[in-house]
């Protein structure tokens, strides 16, 4: 099977110490991956360091957010071209906290992602259900639609440069994390419908999950067939629980 992605989503957690301390931990321990490639998604103010720190080590950086405008009048924004002088290969877009606490909807979602790709970085687009949605047996419902949206505005051939992550929005800094089972069977319904608009790419994609992953679930999580990789929030704030993710991936 072809690597997997192990991906620290730092949210709004940093300081300068902070991040010397976790990037000098994730350089150091790095070597002992060996299945996965890890990602780091440092606040905005802080990814010059995290350039300097990484440079020349097999860590990427990713960006948690951006302007799908390339620049202009938008005050407190950050466009692609700028993350791009910052060493970032990889973007988050939807992430539930964005579409939950800033309004982001579908469209701007997928506008974010064309953007993201037209500056050759590859969008991981998140995708879950809330879970009054679960209740009501909307999840995958809910999930294709949002990755539909998407399909809609880029087209299925797309996903031949994207990775998607499921994360459930109850599970999400709750503790509670999906079982195997039930993440795999939204993965598995995530690859078929990519699969339904364009066969070739589906194999490939890479699925993320994440919600509350610790070393202790990344184990059997990773196990699933179509589980790819791990979107980490929490866990990703010291290295050696980073780390351990890392290694569950086998
Ligand atoms: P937690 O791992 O803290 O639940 O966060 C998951 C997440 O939202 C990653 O993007």
């Amino acid at each position: 099977m072809a690597h997997m992605i192990v991906a620290g989503n730092w949210k709004m957690n940093a300081s300068k110490n902070a991040v010397t301390e976790l990037l000098s931990g994730l350089k150091h321990g790095a070597v002992t991956i060996k299945n996965a490639e890890l990602v780091v998604f440092p606040p905005f103010p802080y990814l010059a360091q995290a350039q300097a720190e990484l440079t020349g080590t097999s860590i990427h950086i990713g960006a948690q957010n951006i302007c799908a405008a390339d620049k202009g009048a938008y005050t407190g924004e950050v466009s692609l071209t700028m993350v791009k002088e910052f060493g970032v290969s990889y973007v988050l877009v939807g992430h539930s906290e964005r579409r939950a606490l800033y309004a982001e909807d579908d469209a701007q979602v997928a506008a974010k992602y064309v953007a993201i790709q037209a500056a050759q970085l590859t969008p991981i687009l998140c995708v879950g259900e809330t879970l009054e949605q679960r209740k009501q047996g909307l999840t995958l419902s809910v999930v294709t639609g949002q990755i539909q949206a998407v399909i809609d505005a880029a087209g299925g051939a797309s996903f031949a440069n994207a990775v998607i992550a499921y994360e459930p929005v109850w599970a999400i800094g709750t503790g509670l994390t999906a079982s195997p089972g039930e993440a795999q069977e939204v993965h598995r319904a995530i690859r078929a419908h990519i699969a339904s608009v364009a066969l070739e790419q589906a194999s490939g994609l890479k699925i993320l999950y994440g919600g509350s992953v610790t070393a202790t679930s990344a184990e059997e999580l990773f196990a699933q067939a179509d589980i790819d990789g791990g979107l980490v929030g929490g866990a990703s704030l010291t290295a050696d629980s980073f780390l351990a993710i890392g290694q569950a991936a086998k």
